[in-house]
């Protein structure tokens, strides 16, 4: 039986060589070109026909994208640069990935993508961008640019209607002035691993995850959230957040549902929402429990919504938890301290 499968499987081997063979044969002999039209160092299989995968194979230039290609994966080479015209006839293109190459902004030529109208997803992430390439796809609704050398964001992203999700996580962004504006159906922002010593002066309305984590902020707005009303997770861990720094009512929203604040110095647990579910505060010298922090009066009724309540690593202990707390938090199954 084993001989049997071997067989079996050698068979299929062979075939899918024999195919690849044929098409490259076809392709030379020049007939059929539609259907097999393909750069010779990308793979176009018959059975996903808008699809040119081209990753993982040491290539240094962008290979020409032929027109009837929807999505093209380019990720793990060694891409430095996207020459004028590579994309010109490629206007149907859906998915650009190129994840993982050696990309500078000197070697993008500002009129690259200018084409490209029913673009959706652009992922540039891991490069060597220090800047956002210009004129970008109005289409786009997925951009990732994470992992980059990108110090600075300005007003480049001003006519994206439609991008959702922004990732700008790992660069060296000090300051955002203005940069976001216009992104109006933005839901996701992830600015993590930056060097921003503020939030951010204005988001667009719609967002609803803001990750900021491991940046150096010292300090939350007074009114910040009532001006974000879509704001459901908020990730501000690893930052350098006092409590001087957050307003007394800065966080009693009723709409968040998560709020991480763990590894920076605060002292004191901030007064948040009944209807908050998850907070993170481990890591930081918080030296008493208030209960009032969770509820303001307690009764049969009004208690928080808190399931995950996280105070390791402070200057707590269980015995700093006073009984009352059950009726308050009674919904968290245990609380870390
Ligand atoms: C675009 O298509 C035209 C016509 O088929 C062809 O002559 C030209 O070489 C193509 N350009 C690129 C960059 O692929
Ligand atoms: C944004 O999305 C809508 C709905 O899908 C679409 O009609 C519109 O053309 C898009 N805008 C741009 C600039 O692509
Ligand atoms: C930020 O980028 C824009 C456009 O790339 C450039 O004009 C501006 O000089 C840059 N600002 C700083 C402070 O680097
Ligand atoms: C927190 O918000 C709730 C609901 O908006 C409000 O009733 C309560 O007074 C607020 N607490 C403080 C201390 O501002
Ligand atoms: C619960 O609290 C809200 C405001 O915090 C108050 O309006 C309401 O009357 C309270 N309900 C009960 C049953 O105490």
């Amino acid at each position: 039986q084993m001989a049997l499968i071997f067989t079996l499987l050698q068979d299929i081997c062979c075939y899918i060589g024999y195919m690849k063979v044929e098409k490259r044969y076809v392709q030379n002999a020049g007939w059929q070109s539609e259907a097999v039209d393909c750069p010779l160092e990308c793979d176009c299989p018959t059975a996903y026909p808008t699809a040119m995968y081209c990753h993982s194979r040491n290539l240094q230039h962008i290979p020409y994208v032929p027109s009837h290609i929807k999505y093209v994966y380019l990720q793990r080479n060694q891409i430095t640069g996207i020459q004028d015209g590579v994309f010109d006839n490629a206007t149907n293109l859906v998915w650009m990935i190129l994840s993982h190459n050696q990309l500078s902004s000197e070697k993008i030529s500002d009129s690259v993508f200018v084409k490209l109208g029913s673009l959706d997803r652009l992922y540039l992430d891991n490069n060597e961008l220090t800047h956002v390439p210009h004129n970008l796809p109005r289409s786009l609704t997925d951009l990732r640019l994470s992992y980059n050398k990108i110090t600075n964001i300005s007003k480049l992203f001003e006519s994206m209607p439609n991008l959702t999700i922004l990732q700008l996580q790992g660069n060296v962004i000090e300051e955002v002035k203005g940069g976001l504006m216009g992104l109006e159906s933005l839901m996701i922002l992830d600015m993590s691993k930056n060097k921003l010593r503020k939030i951010p002066d204005s988001f667009p309305k719609e967002l609803q995850q803001l990750y900021l984590e491991h940046n150096n902020i010292k300090r939350v707005p007074a009114g910040f959230l009532t001006m974000y009303p879509n704001l459901q997770f908020i990730r501000l861990s690893h930052n350098s957040l006092t409590d001087e720094g957050l307003p007394t009512s800065v966080f009693n929203t009723s709409t968040l549902v998560e709020l991480d604040l763990s590894f920076n110095k605060l002292e004191k647990i901030p007064l948040v929402s009944r209807n908050l579910e998850n907070l993170y505060l481990h890591a930081n010298k918080i030296k008493e429990f208030s209960l009032s922090s969770f509820c303001d009066t307690i009764d049969g009724k009004n208690f928080s919504k808190l399931k995950v309540l996280r105070l390791d690593a402070n200057k707590i202990s269980i015995r700093d938890i006073p009984v009352e707390a059950a009726y308050c938090l009674r919904l968290v199954s245990s609380i870390n301290v």
